[in-house]
């Protein structure tokens, strides 16, 4: 198997991590490098990674690096790392959210293969999507790599079009967060009108996580399993009159404001 280092040991390395090790990636040939040493040590206590301080590794050729730090700290990360990710040309896999290919590229100085993706933390359960887009340096065998070890923690999606990452950002990298809201949102209006919290909840989180199952696993389109369980003048329908006095728009301004973000973070990750 080959071998992994992670750059930073945050919540996104985390989860990767978690994930890999949970699909059966072997511990051993995981390195994380952070400043913090506490950070770095509590991921190789529970996991059986091993850790470093930063640069207290040398690259191994053919191994895969993942960059797993805020894209504000790319610039002084990658300057760090410059001489060893020259010399051994490692697969360099960004999980940064919004910084261009061409920007990092920028920042070491020369083109090395880079694939850019955007992972979500589902991937700690071996449920995250990742969306991702290769430069076009990478070839065949270290696209298979990227995909075996995003594909390890969830499903993977290739965008050929690196101008759609800004979009997929705030689809999935921001959407469990939007998910999650939903949750509580419903489980609190549930509690605000006489239910008690536990079974609010519980009923609230097999309804999202079995219509999501049904969707996925009966490949039918949500408006044609909603439709299915819409009578007129039923409950449902009732209800679905007042989310579609705005959930949409919500949808679209939520996913633009998200992008935004993300559009603005890669003009301030370029030099
Ligand atoms: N969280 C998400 O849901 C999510 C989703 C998709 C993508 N992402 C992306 O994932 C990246 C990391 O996010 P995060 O939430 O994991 O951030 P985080 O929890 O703040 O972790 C950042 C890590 O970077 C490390 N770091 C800082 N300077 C470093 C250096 N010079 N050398 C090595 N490591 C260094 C930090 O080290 P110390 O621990 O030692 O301080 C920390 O472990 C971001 O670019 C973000 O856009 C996050």
């Amino acid at each position: 198997m080959q071998e992994i280092l992670f750059l930073g040991a945050g919540n996104m390395a985390r989860a990767l991590i978690a994930g890999l090790v949970r699909q059966g990636w072997p511990a051993t040939a995981i390195t994380v490098c952070a400043p913090h040493a506490e950070r770095r040590e509590a991921l190789a206590a529970a996991f059986g990674v091993h850790a470093a301080p930063a640069q207290a590794r040398v690259i191994t050729p053919g191994s895969t690096v993942i960059l797993a730090v805020k894209p504000k700290s790319i610039g002084t990360v990658l300057a760090a790392w410059q001489g060893s990710l020259s010399q051994a040309r490692p697969l360099l896999i960004s999980v940064a959210a919004g910084v261009p290919v061409a920007s990092l590229q920028h920042a070491l100085g020369e083109a090395l293969p880079v694939v850019r993706t955007m992972p979500n933390t589902p991937a700690q359960i071996g449920a995250g999507a990742t969306a991702l887009f290769a430069s076009p340096e990478v070839n065949d065998e270290q696209r298979q790599a990227a995909a075996a070890i995003l594909g390890a923690v969830g499903s993977i999606h290739w965008l050929e079009d690196e101008g759609l990452m800004d979009i997929a950002t705030a689809l999935s990298g921001s959407g469990p967060a939007y998910v999650l809201l939903f949750l509580e949102a419903l489980e609190d209006a549930a509690v605000a009108q006489g239910l008690d919290r536990p079974n609010a909840r519980a009923l609230t989180l097999q309804t999202v996580l079995g219509t999501a199952r049904m969707a996925a696993e009966t490949g039918q389109s949500p408006t044609s399993l909603r439709h299915q369980v819409t009578s007129p003048g039923g409950t449902t329908a009732a209800a679905l009159a007042v989310w579609e006095e705005g959930l949409r728009s919500l949808a679209q301004r939520a996913l633009t404001a998200a992008a935004q973000r993300s559009r603005a973070l890669a003009s301030t990750s370029k030099d």
